[in-house]
């Protein structure tokens, strides 16, 4: 494994150059565009890792797979459906075009923007400082490590600079998907995007979520197995954006990206995937980090279509 992974990592490295880090948030430009790095953790519980695979980055857009599992579990289906859809978009990650469409009153999916911080919203906790905790907790649970925390300059990075998601949630309160107070909504929104981890924290999320939500090492049910199917199946046709598809493909795994850099990956019982590439693709996903994916999925076998 660990050969097979260093030439995934080898080859993944070509493409790093032809990437962008993300610069919209100004303290991600910090991260260095070369990095690279990957884990997986198989479901009997041994671990490989290669390249920055140690190195914490915030996970960005991966928080709404968290999110959306523990609204999931807060709420139900049906009170969940009801804000936000499951069809996958041809739009960008931060698009707000399709709001105002009348038909659809409601954002396309949970994995865009918007979606997220409607799923957000519906976070049980009486304010966001006791949402944004019990988010953190959930996080720490599914990652099995108990240090995994907030990262303040990242968080107050976005805060400053974060004006589209705040149209984004003011619109929506408009049109009535959302209540309550949107900046407060918009802070939890941000703390979850700026949650720091590891390869090795992602991996072993993707482990949970490849084992029917039965944690491998525990043995405790930490998410429902119906619920970890449908944010399975959301994460296959909606976890790369407006690159879903051509990710189906080419790769065909679930999986969540997030323009730190961070790609969760989770291959339906075999093994959980972490991958961790600053640099980005037009679309917003790690152009080193894609590679190597496409790369182990063929030579692993690992599609599952
Ligand atoms: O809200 C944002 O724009 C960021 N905090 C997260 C976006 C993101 O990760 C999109 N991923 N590719």
């Amino acid at each position: 494994m660990e050969k097979i992974l260093q030439q995934a990592l080898e080859y993944g490295k070509q493409y790093t150059p032809i990437g962008k880090v993300a610069s919209y948030i100004p303290e991600l430009h910090k991260s260095s565009q070369s990095d690279l790095g990957i884990y997986i953790k198989t479901l009997d519980g041994k671990g490989y890792g290669v390249g920055a695979y140690d190195k914490k980055f915030t996970i960005q857009s991966i928080s709404k797979v968290i999110v959306l599992t523990l609204a999931l579990m807060d709420k139900g289906c049906e009170k969940v459906f009801k804000k936000v859809g499951v069809e996958a978009t041809g739009d960008p990650f931060n698009s707000i075009v399709r709001l105002e469409l009348k038909h659809l009153q409601k954002p396309l999916n949970p994995m865009i923007n918007a979606g997220a911080i409607a799923t957000t919203s519906l976070i049980h906790g009486k304010n966001g400082t006791e949402q944004i905790l019990r988010i953190l907790e959930f996080a720490k649970l599914l990652s099995d490590n108990p240090e995994v925390d907030i990262n303040q300059e990242v968080y107050e990075s976005e805060i400053k600079t974060g004006d589209r998601n705040r149209s984004l949630a003011y619109f929506m309160k408009s049109s009535g998907v959302i209540e309550g107070d949107v900046e407060s909504l918009i802070e939890v929104y941000f703390k979850q995007c700026s949650i720091e981890m590891t390869c090795q924290d992602l991996a072993r999320i993707g482990a949970i979520y490849s084992n029917n939500g039965l944690c491998p090492k525990t043995h405790r049910q930490l998410i429902p197995k119906t619920i970890c199917r449908m944010v399975m199946a959301i994460m296959t046709t909606c976890g790369l954006y407006d690159a879903s598809g051509e990710f189906a493909v080419r790769v065909g795994i679930p999986a969540k990206s997030g323009v730190g850099g961070g790609i969760l990956a989770a291959v339906p019982n075999k093994l959980g995937i972490g991958v961790y590439g600053p640099a980005l693709d037009e679309k917003g996903n790690s152009v080193g980090g894609v590679e190597m994916l496409a790369y182990l999925a063929d030579r692993l076998d690992l599609s599952i279509f």
